[in-house]
């Protein structure tokens, strides 16, 4: 089984190895209306509120724009739910680089975010993949 799949599903290091899957962006107009119990964050660099929900073991962050000047606010207009996928690297820096290879470049350089106890977010952008939120893992020296 293990062989099997190994050999239909292809690896992909665009981040580097140690990349992993940490959430799904999604677009919502109300975080209130679709989670009314959620706690939610505003972040006022990113121009959104946010809260996160796990489903089916996936966590997906609902981003609420924060006015009309947000980028969420644009893709809601044109009905786009899904907006990005995050991963969390062990160093971001390293990870702007190793997509470079890729194809994707870097769109908004590494700032603290106030959702992830300020560590650092930075977003990259692929023609071919589109948007992904890059993560700095706590701990990094
Ligand atoms: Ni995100």
């Amino acid at each position: 089984m293990a062989a099997e799949r190994s050999r239909r599903i292809k690896r992909l290091h665009f981040f580097g190895e140690k990349a992993r899957f940490h959430h799904i962006g999604l677009a919502v107009k109300s975080i209130r209306d679709v989670s009314p119990s959620s706690e939610v964050i505003v972040d006022s660099v990113q121009k959104v509120s946010l809260a996160f929900v796990s489903v089916g073991g996936i966590k997906i962050e609902f981003l609420e724009p924060s006015g009309e000047d947000s980028p969420v606010f644009e893709s809601l207009k044109k009905n786009v739910k899904l907006l990005h996928i995050c991963y969390s690297v062990p160093d971001i820096e390293k990870a702007i680089q190793e997509c470079r290879k890729h194809g994707f470049h870097c769109i908004a350089r590494p700032v603290p975010a106030v959702a992830f106890n300020n560590r650092k977010i930075a977003w990259v952008y692929s023609p071919v993949y589109g948007l992904i939120e890059l993560l700095e893992s706590p701990g990094k020296p």
